[in-house]
């Protein structure tokens, strides 16, 4: 299927963590790679865009919740008859002398009367009927997936499968210093991806505490520099850094007085007054004073990615400083913490 203006229309697979924040992550990873997109539909945990070449690429590199995806060959409503007639007059000369396996799954309980192992066959059956692939289920040279969700089937030619392995290699608890309460691997990649830094950038942290977020940033060929009020923390992130072989830039300091003069892009996990030491300050004005210092030291259209408990109500805090709010996501720790999640730019 054709996308518009020379792009390729992908269907790419987004993770169910979370219902808004893998959507956003995934088109902030293709705005900061420069990569031309344009949204096309949002399905459960499927999205559909027109991408300029390097889409895939970029998302294999960088994103935490983009699992699969590649270009759209067909969809059709949930029927065997409709999913069958969805292949006529298709071209398939992209297989031709190649060997192909196809898989086909569902998100979630949509339309389970359809079986997915008769999705499979007819994929194979009209494949090597109309080209001369050969079907290798082992090692293939290409993957044709089906996935079923709530709008229908949509099957595509898988060029993106995430590595879920390295995510999990990354846990805190796998790290030399540890302490509770910091947020998982994935998680602060987002973080670090919906403040928009690419390559070669400036990647800020304030609040780095044991360095998860400066691991992501660094692990992405991004400059890291991380600052934390406790002394601890600046040591273990160090040692933590230095355990994965990567390198930041770790001070010892105040978030609300950033000693830098230029950053691309900040993400934090600030402390909520909880469980982290805030040195006895009230937490709201840490969080504002932060606002103030990033909005100080971002660049002209940098952006900033935090959290706080939906109470302190961070939109305002980062409105209060001069920033202008693209997105607040909200997300439930338990019965007592809803986090929100913003991302806000300077203008
Ligand atoms: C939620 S933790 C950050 C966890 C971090 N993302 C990680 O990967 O471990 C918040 C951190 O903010 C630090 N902190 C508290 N007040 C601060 C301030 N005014 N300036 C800088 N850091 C501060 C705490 O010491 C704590 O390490």
């Amino acid at each position: 299927m054709a996308g518009s203006g020379g792009l390729k229309r992908l269907a790419i697979i987004l993770s169910g963590e979370h219902p808004t924040l893998p959507l956003s992550e995934v088109c902030a990873v293709m705005r900061s790679e420069g990569v031309a997109h344009i949204p096309v539909a949002k399905h459960d945990q499927l999205f559909l865009v027109d991408a300029g070449d390097g889409a895939t690429d970029a998302l294999l590199a960088r994103s935490a919740y983009a699992m699969e995806g590649g270009r759209l060959l067909t969809q059709s409503p949930a029927s065997i008859d409709d999913f069958r007639r969805s292949f006529d007059g298709m071209d398939w000369g992209f297989i031709k002398g190649r060997t192909f396996g196809a898989k086909a799954k569902r998100v979630r309980r949509h339309w389970e009367q359809v079986d997915t192992q008769k999705l499979q066959a007819i994929v194979g059956e009209v494949a090597t009927r109309e080209s001369d692939a050969k079907v290798d289920l082992k090692a293939p040279d290409v993957w044709i997936r089906s996935v079923i969700t709530d709008a229908g089937i949509f099957t595509y030619l898988m060029d993106l499968e995430s590595d879920r392995h390295a995510f999990s290699s990354r846990k805190p608890k796998s790290r030399p210093y540890f302490h509770p309460g910091v947020l998982e691997p994935k998680i602060a990649r987002a973080f670090v991806n919906l403040c928009g830094v690419r390559r070669g950038d400036v990647f800020v942290d304030p609040f780095c505490g044991t360095g998860g977020f400066l691991i992501e940033a660094a692990t992405m060929g991004i400059g890291a520099f991380g600052m934390d009020v406790d002394r601890r923390m600046v040591a273990g992130a160090g040692r933590n850094l230095r355990h994965c072989r990567l390198d930041a830039d770790i001070v010892l300091g105040d978030a609300r007085a950033l000693p830098i003069s230029k950053a691309d892009g900040i993400a934090s996990d600030p402390p909520y007054g909880r469980g982290t030491t805030t040195l006895g300050q009230d937490v709201r004005e840490v969080i504002s004073g932060f606002m103030e210092s990033a909005f100080g030291v971002l660049k002209a259209g940098g952006r900033v990615c935090t959290a706080s408990p939906i109470e302190l109500r961070p939109a305002d805090l980062a409105a209060d400083a001069g920033f202008r709010v693209v997105e607040e996501h909200r997300m439930r720790v338990h019965k007592s913490l809803t986090r929100s999640i913003i991302v806000a730019e300077k203008r």
